[in-house]
Order: structure tokens, then sequence, then C-alpha cells
């Protein structure tokens, strides 16, 4: 059995990241109805097939990604290297139908991999589990011999990927469901997909690497998709989420629906305070080049992470019960404890916290605030600018002289009446 480093060692870098970027392009593109295009309108396999001729990159569309990823502050990317749709990005001996047969031999994977390294970007590769080309995967039981070479496929590109191009650091599956979640399936999904045996050779070929939760096993990482939700303390996850509308992770001309970036440095916080990462998607135009809608909040996010980004990357986990926030999102590192407020005001509380802090700033700040007693164990911030001093959120730094702790309410309905401090 391959015994993969210890799992604080291949976390380490995870938790400093923070912040990442999805990629979702692919021949899906080019039709701008999102990723699942194929499946939803029943398009059958060679009519699909024929998005290849025409689909052209631009030259330098990693590069447009990997520069967008390192302006917003992101730390890793994730490329789909292949979707559901089965076309391959990179130069895989599985199937002819790969980017590398349409465009002379150009190896997209390759260029993602050696881009990210330039950068100091973590290099994450998504491999979708399920391919629609199969008939075996929907129906298992009239086409056993496709289900089996659909398996198979996976286990032998994910060969490709960790042989072929170095270092990675993070494999992303996606699609585990089995019939196609036309059942029941989740007992079903590790013997499909032969997980185990898997999860042994990827350890075996890339001891450090982080693998997540999508071959019907738990490997390393959880995944909420669409929503930011922690996991139990000491295990790592990762919320993926669109800025736009959440049915589709491909291009999609025009979809009004955004998130505004309040909303989306929101998350970024919130899952840094729970010890989580954010993976923000961009959708590439059909050519590879990304559109403003996409690009512009990630600049806005790497803006405000330019001057407030102590408070997320590394950040270690404030509270179990961290999601619940008062005027703000809390974050920690060691005996700092940084409020980055979604509420503004010029006084600040922060009830049930022990011991006060020695020093309290706004961060860009060098005024120093004080800090008085509160109700009830509380303390409260006190003297903030009567306008909030950078967009969307100012962020308080809280030091310490020993890590705080909770005040635990024996009585929950003490505070009533007694004024304790
Ligand atoms: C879903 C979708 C897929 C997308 C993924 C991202 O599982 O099937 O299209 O790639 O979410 O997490």
């Amino acid at each position: 059995m391959a015994t993969p480093l210890p799992y604080s060692e291949r976390i380490a870098w995870f938790h400093q990241a923070r912040f990442g970027m999805f990629i979702h392009y692919g021949l899906y593109s080019q039709l701008g109805r999102g990723e699942w295009i194929q499946f939803q309108e029943r398009i059958p396999r060679d009519e699909y097939a024929k998005l290849a001729e025409e689909f052209a990159p631009a030259e330098n569309c990693v590069d447009l990604w990997l520069d967008l990823a390192v302006e917003a502050g992101m730390n890793y990317a994730v490329f789909t290297t292949k979707h559901h749709d089965g076309f391959c990005f990179f130069d895989t001996q599985t199937t002819g139908f790969k980017l590398p047969a349409f465009q002379g031999g150009r190896d997209l994977v390759a260029e993602f991999v050696e881009g990210c390294r330039k950068r100091g970007l973590k290099v994450g590769l998504y491999l979708s589990n399920l391919d629609w080309r199969y008939p075996g995967y929907f129906d298992l039981q009239r086409y056993p011999e496709s289900a089996d070479a659909c398996g198979q496929a996976l286990h032998d590109q994910t060969r490709e990927l960790l042989t072929r191009y170095g270092r990675i650091d993070l494999l992303w599956y996606d699609g585990e469901w089995v019939d196609m979640g036309g059942k029941n399936d989740v007992e079903d999904r590790p013997a499909f997909w032969r997980s185990q045996e898997l999860l042994e050779m990827i350890y075996e070929l890339q001891p450090h690497i982080l693998v997540n939760n999508r071959l019907g096993i738990d490997a390393d990482l959880d995944t909420p998709e669409q929503h930011v939700t922690a996991s139990t303390p000491g295990r790592g996850w990762e919320s993926c989420m669109t800025i736009g509308d959440p049915e589709a992770w491909g291009w999609s001309r025009f979809a009004p629906n955004r998130k505004a970036v309040p909303d989306l440095l929101k998350n970024l916080v919130v899952a840094a305070g729970g010890e989580g990462n954010y993976l923000l998607n961009i959708g590439p135009r059909p050519d590879g080049t990304v559109d403003a809608s996409d690009a512009e909040p990630l600049r806005s996010i790497g803006r405000w992470l330019e001057t407030h980004g102590e408070a997320i990357y590394g950040s270690e986990r404030f509270f179990p019960d961290y999601t619940r926030h008062w005027q703000g999102g809390y974050t920690r590192k060691g005996n700092m404890v940084y409020i980055t407020l979604f509420r503004y005001s010029t006084e600040v509380p922060v009830p049930l916290l022990r011991p006060l802090p020695v020093r309290a700033k706004l961060i860009g700040s060098d005024v120093e605030l004080s800090v008085r007693e509160g109700f009830n164990q509380g303390f409260v911030i006190e003297g903030l600018p009567e306008e909030p001093p950078t967009w969307p959120y100012p962020v308080l730094k809280l030091e310490f002289a020993e890590p705080p702790q909770r005040v635990e309410e024996e009585d929950r309905a003490a505070w009533i009446e007694n004024k304790v401090t």
C-alpha cells in the first residue's frame, strides 16, 4: 500500500493559499450555454465532435488566465484537463478526441503547468471521472464492457497526467455519479471507478499530492459546491463557486445573474475564517480570452487583498462555529485576530472574548484604536473613522498577548441581569 506524505505536510501550502482560480474551458465554450450542453441537449457524439475542428484557443490564453489569477491574489489554479464531454487538453494515448490532434500537437495542460510554475502558483488539474462518450457510463448493465473501459480510461489518464508534467499539487476529480445519477448510486461509486486502487497509484506517483473527495471516497479534501460550508476541524476543504449563474461553469454569452464583489469577497473571508479555501471560477470565451465580467471582479478582489491579504492567507480557524458573524468575519493567526467588517460603524463590539487585545488598528492605518470593556466580558473597539477607509471592507487587526479564548456561558441567560466586567 502506497503511503502518501503526512497530511499536515501535504496540506500546508493549501492553508497558506486560501484563494484559487477554477478554469472551465472546453469545446462547449464555443456554444455559450454552459459545459453541460452536450448532455442537456442530447447532442450526438459525432455531431459534438465537430466542435473540435473549429476550436482555436488563442495563443496566449493560458497567460491571460494565469496573469489574472496573480492579479486577483490567487495562489493556485485548477484547469479542466478533461470535462464530462471527454475532450482532453493533453496528449493522451487513450483517445484521439484531444486538442493535440487538432491543433498540431498543442498541449494546453503542458502550457498550464508551466505557466503556473513560472508564476509561483500551485498546480491543480481537474479530471472528470465520467465521460459521456461511453454508453456504459449511462447503463452499466446493458454495456458492461464500455463501463469498464470508462473506468479504465480514468486510471490511464490519471497516470498520464501524473507522469508527464512533473509535480502536480492538487488532483480534482468530478462527476463520480454512476449511471448518470439515475439511482441512489453512492455505494456503487468506489467499485465503478476502482477508487481505492486509483488513489494508491496516485500517492505512489506523487506522494505529496492532495486529492479531492469526488471519487466516491473521502481522500483529502471536501468540496462544497456553490456554498461555503466548513468541514470538521482538521479536515481540508475548498468551496468552489461560479461568479455567475450556478448552473453554468463554462462560458455563457449573456447571463446577467452575477455575484457582486462584496458577495464574492465575503465568501472568501468566511471560508478563510473556517480554515478553508475559495476556488472561484472563470469560464473563458470561445477563443480562451477572459470576459470583463469575469476579469473585473477578480481584479477588485486582488486590489483588496493587496492591502488586506494578511487577514486571509494562512488563516487559522477562528472558532468551530466560526460562521456566526456579528459585524464581520473573524479570521485568526496565532495571537492576531482580524475582523473583516461586513457592516461598518465607528465602534465594533466584540462579545465574549478574553483577554482584551493589547493593540487594535485598522489595516492600512497607523492609528491605534482604543479598547474598552464591553458588557459581560466583551470589549469594544472604538474611534474608527466616520467613513469606512477601504472598499468594500475595512479590516480590524487585534493583537493579543496570548491566543484569545472565547468565554463559555454557563448560564446562557445570566447576561440579561449581570453586567459582569
Ligand atoms: C458539477 C458539474 C460540473 C462542474 C463542477 C464543478 O459537478 O457537473 O460541470 O465542473 O460541478 O465543481
